[in-house]
């Protein structure tokens, strides 16, 4: 589903990403810790094609993202990135749209879909999510674990079969973040999505994980720290 080989950054001086390795199996659920500034939000970054590596290669179901750093053509690109998803730490929800146009916009503007047809699906998703009641609320009207699964709606409106997150449970209450390891596994487990998560969350982590991999001063080690 997703290989990344030799990928290095830097920023200036600061090597972030050191020949990092990467191989995800579909429908497998893989857990990055480690310590602040270790490079992981980078390495999601460029996975998501945010930050461009300076060398090594990503592949997305055997298509190109960067080939020994070099980027795909633009178009290619837009492509390759419908099928990734990214989930923020900060949810990024638009406050002025309700939680159904959140999840409507993406695909109406990017996918060119039709109104009806997008709030159809998103109708689907806040159901699949249990916030089927909460689809004409603003986001300031939501709790944190329903900002977080509106923010999953999102990218799961974009049909991804690879989705990322970043440190997802950092803004929820511990009581929260169970709730948000269930919804993931039945991610992987009912759409057969890929997930990718970074987290400082051990007991999330372990409890969300089919295998943890740990990554320090921009090396990943890819020896399981722990296997389902
Ligand atoms: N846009 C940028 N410009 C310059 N330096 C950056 C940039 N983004 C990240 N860095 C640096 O890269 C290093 C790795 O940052 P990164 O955000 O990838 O770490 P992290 O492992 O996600 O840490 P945390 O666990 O605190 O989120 C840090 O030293 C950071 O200062
Ligand atoms: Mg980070």
């Amino acid at each position: 589903m997703l290989k990344v080989e030799g990928l290095e950054k830097n920023f200036g001086k600061n090597k972030v990403l050191k020949g990092v390795n990467l191989q995800l199996k579909e429908g497998e659920i893989t857990v990055i810790v480690g310590p602040s500034g270790g490079g992981k939000t980078t390495l999601l970054r460029c996975i998501n094609g945010l930050t461009d590596p300076d060398k090594g290669s990503i592949i997305i179901n055997g298509k190109y993202l960067y080939k020994d750093g070099v980027a795909s053509s633009k178009k290619d690109e837009i492509e390759i990135r419908k099928d990734i998803g990214l989930v923020f730490q900060s949810f990024n929800l638009f406050p002025h749209m309700s939680v159904l146009e959140n999840i409507t916009e993406a695909p109406r503007v990017v996918l060119g879909l039709s109104k009806e047809i997008a709030e159809k699906k998103a109708v689907e998703i806040l159901s699949f999510l249990g916030l089927l009641d909460k689809k004409d609320n603003y986001p300031c009207e939501l709790s944190g674990g329903q900002k977080q699964r509106v923010a999953i709606g999102r990218a799961l409106a974009m049909e991804p079969k690879l989705i990322c997150f970043d440190e997802p449970t950092s803004a929820l209450d511990p009581g929260l973040t169970g709730e948000v390891a269930n919804l993931i596994k039945k991610l992987a487990v009912e759409k057969s999505m890929t997930v990718l998560i970074i987290t400082h969350d051990m007991t999330f982590g372990t409890n969300v994980a089919d295998r943890i991999l740990s990554m320090d001063k921009g090396i990943l080690n890819e020896e399981h720290m722990y296997m389902k």
